[in-house]
Order: C-alpha cells, then sequence, then structure tokens
C-alpha cells in the first residue's frame, strides 16, 4: 500500500540519495514532502519529475496523516524529532545513533533481521551504523553456517561519512595541500588529505577504555543485530582521504573449519553480496568500483594460517556507506515493513 513520506533531512549527502533510491526501487508513495533546517526553506527538490519545496522541520512537520518519516539529521535533532513524529503516527526510520541501542527500538539490517520490524513499539526503526551494516551483510551468511567466534576488524571509512561537509573538507585542503595553501579545518581533527586518522568521530570520540565510541558501536550493533551476544569483536576504526565507501580488513575466528572455497560458495549465494575474488587478474573489491553500488563486495578471501584446522579467515570487505550504509538500508527497512503488512 502507498505511503505518505515525510523525508527528513532531504539535503544531506544520505537525504539526497534516500530521494534518487525511492525512485530507484520505484517504493509506493501517495504523497511526500521533504524537510530540512531552516536554512534550506524554500529550496527546489525534484521528485519523479516534480518540484518540491523544503520545508523547515517544526512539531507541526509531522501533521496530517503523514504515515513514514524517513530521518537523517544530527543525532540530537532526531532525539527530539523522532518521538514527536512518532506520536502522530508516523513511523520513523532513523540514521542517527539516537535511539539504536535503546531496546525498544529495532536496528535492522534487512538480509540479516527482516523480522525485528515487526518490533518497533515506540514507531521507531533505526538504522545501524554504516560501518557496521556493510560488515554483517558480508559476515551473517559466513555466521550461519560456521558460528563466528571472534572477529577483528580494521575500517578504512571515507569522508563522506560526515556528510557533504567532510568531503567538502577533504576536497579543498587537498588542493590547499597541493597549492601549498594554509588552510583553515573546521571538520577533522587533523589534516585529512594525504593522511590516515585513527579517529571517528570528529569530535568527543574517546571512551575510557580508549576505543572510539565508532569502535564501540561496531561491537554493540553487530551483536544487536545478529541477536547473538557471545561474538566478540575488536576493532579499530580509521578514516581515509577517500570519497565514498567504507573498506574493512576483517579477520574471523570460526567455531567449525572454513576454507577460502567454502567461505566463496557461501557467499555467492548470499543476498546483497557480491564475491569479487581473484588474485591472478588482481580483482578484489576497491571502493571507487564500489561507490554507487548496493551490494556488499567481498574479496581477499585467505586461510588465517596463525589458526589450526582451518578455523580462520581473513577478508577485504568494501560497501557504499551512504546506500547500503545508510539510505539504501533505510529504504529497505521500509519495503520489509510493507512487505509485512500485506
Ligand atoms: N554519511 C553517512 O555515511 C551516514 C551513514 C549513516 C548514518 N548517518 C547519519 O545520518 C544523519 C545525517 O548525515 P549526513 O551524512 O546526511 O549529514 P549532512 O550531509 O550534514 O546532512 C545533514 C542534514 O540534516 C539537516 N539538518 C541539520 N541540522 C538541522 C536542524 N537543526 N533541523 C533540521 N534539519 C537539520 C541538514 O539540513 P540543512 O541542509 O538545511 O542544513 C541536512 O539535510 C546523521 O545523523 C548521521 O550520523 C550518516
Amino acid at each position: 500500500m502507498a505511503k505518505k513520506v515525510v523525508v527528513v533531512g532531504a539535503t544531506g549527502a544520505v537525504g539526497e540519495l534516500f530521494i534518487r533510491i525511492l525512485e530507484e526501487r520505484k517504493f509506493p508513495v501517495s504523497d511526500i514532502k521533504f524537510v530540512a533546517s531552516e536554512r534550506s526553506a524554500g529550496k527546489p527538490v525534484t521528485f519523479r519529475g516534480q518540484t518540491y519545496r523544503i520545508e523547515a522541520l517544526t512539531e507541526k512537520s509531522f501533521d496530517g496523516g503523514w504515515e513514514l518519516g524517513l530521518f537523517s539529521i544530527p543525532k540530537d535533532m532526531s532525539k527530539r524529532f523522532s518521538p514527536i513524529a512518532a506520536s502522530k503516527g508516523v513511523l520513523v526510520v532513523d540514521n542517527s545513533n539516537a535511539f539504536r541501542m535503546e531496546a525498544d527500538v529495532p536496528l535492522v539490517v534487512p538480509e540479516v533481521n527482516a523480522d525485528d520490524v515487526t518490533k518497533a513499539e515506540r514507531g521507531i526503526i533505526a538504522n545501524p551504523n554504516c560501518s557496521t551494516i556493510g560488515m554483517v551483510v558480508g559476515i551473517n551468511p559466513l555466521h550461519k553456517a560456521k558460528r563466528i567466534k571472534r572477529l577483528v576488524v580494521t575500517t578504512m571509512q571515507s569522508v563522506s561519512g560526515v556528510g557533504l561537509k567532510g568531503i567538502d573538507e577533504m576536497l579543498r585542503e587537498t588542493r590547499a595541500v597541493l597549492d601549498k595553501q594554509a588552510f583553515q579545518r573546521k571538520i577533522f581533527p587533523h589534516q585529512m588529505a594525504f593522511n590516515v586518522l585513527p579517529q571517528i568521530p570528529q569530535k568527543d570520540a574517546f571512551g575510557a577504555n580508549g576505543y572510539t565510541s565508532e569502535e564501540m558501536k561496531l561491537l554493540h550493533e553487530t551483536r544487536k543485530i545478529m541477536h547473538d551476544d557471545t561474538i566478540r569483536v575488536t576493532m579499530t576504526c580509521t578514516r581515509v582521504p577517500v570519497v565514498y565507501c567504507h573498506s574493512e580488513a576483517i579477520n574471523i575466528e570460526f567455531e567449525q573449519p572454513c576454507t577460502p572455497a567454502e567461505a566463496r560458495a557461501i557467499l555467492a549465494k548470499a543476498p546483497g553480496v557480491k564475491v569479487l575474488d581473484d588474485v591472478s587478474r588482481q580483482l578484489y573489491p576497491l571502493a571507487v568500483d564500489v561507490a554507487g553500488k548496493d551490494d556488499t563486495y567481498v574479496g581477499r578471501i585467505r586461510q588465517d594460517e596463525s589458526l589450526d584446522g582451518n578455523r580462520g579467515l581473513n577478508i577485504w570487505l568494501v560497501s557504499d556507506n551512504l546506500r547500503k550504509g545508510a539510505a539504501l538500508n533505510a529504504v529497505q527497512i521500509a519495503e520489509a515493513v510493507l512487505a509485512k503488512e500485506s
């Protein structure tokens, strides 16, 4: 059944993609409106050939029988406005980390736990963190077949993970460095151009244990989505001067033996996964190739020879953080809701 949809944060990196993905996937829409901050009010947006005007977000934005809210705004704004929208009958799919770990808010990656969409007691479903979404799409099929005991993950996350302002700052800084010009940074805590930062997010990143909040999300969200609190996860999240796509080097320890050939066969049949793994032709997933793609790509599948009995693998995984890591996954959640209703 077609829905009355509100896109909240429609001018952002994720919000702009919501609009394109609703079009691409022919999501059934009976009415739609686009909301952002006051700064953007009145700006034009095109959807299915029609021009709409951005409205400023207020408590009244959700009056009028709106049914589905695709939210992609800063966490504090989500915290405030998602419950208001839900109280007016809007089912909110929220991209921020405001509600992800709350017990009565499902955290959903449809390839893994689509059934959880029925548990949205508060009228809010959370979209997981971008690096977690890509990872669980790739590892859950292996977990189901061979039981994962432990993951050691290093992420290499693109600057679009910070939104349009992250892309803009990295590109301008790159030009400034090449031109040997001074550069005033606002977003990243250190030079981002030609550099790798072992810190995500940019501010208030580190907890008492020395891990960043991004790293702890990878642990807690993975367990919640996969419904398995026994999986051990240790991780280092880094920001790299790449515009789109997060790349992840993942070491997996299994309970049962798993060879690279078995893993390739399992992943070849897994929903949302493409295996690209032929080192004889130097074929493996690359951020520049995966950008704009819906699937999560896996390659460089090798036995971890430091473990006995073929109980470990190393894999290289790349997914588009704005598509599967954010907007696409949120639209797929909405599609899973529609499927449950029909
Ligand atoms: N980028 C990613 O890979 C990614 C992945 C997963 C989740 N997320 C989450 O998605 C959310 C948005 O991220 P983004 O990358 O799209 O950021 P972005 O490019 O900076 O866009 C932010 C959006 O939020 C709107 N906004 C900001 N302040 C607002 C306010 N006071 N009232 C109403 N709207 C406001 C902006 O509107 P204006 O243009 O009018 O300022 C814009 O539409 C964040 O919570 C982020 O953590 C991002």
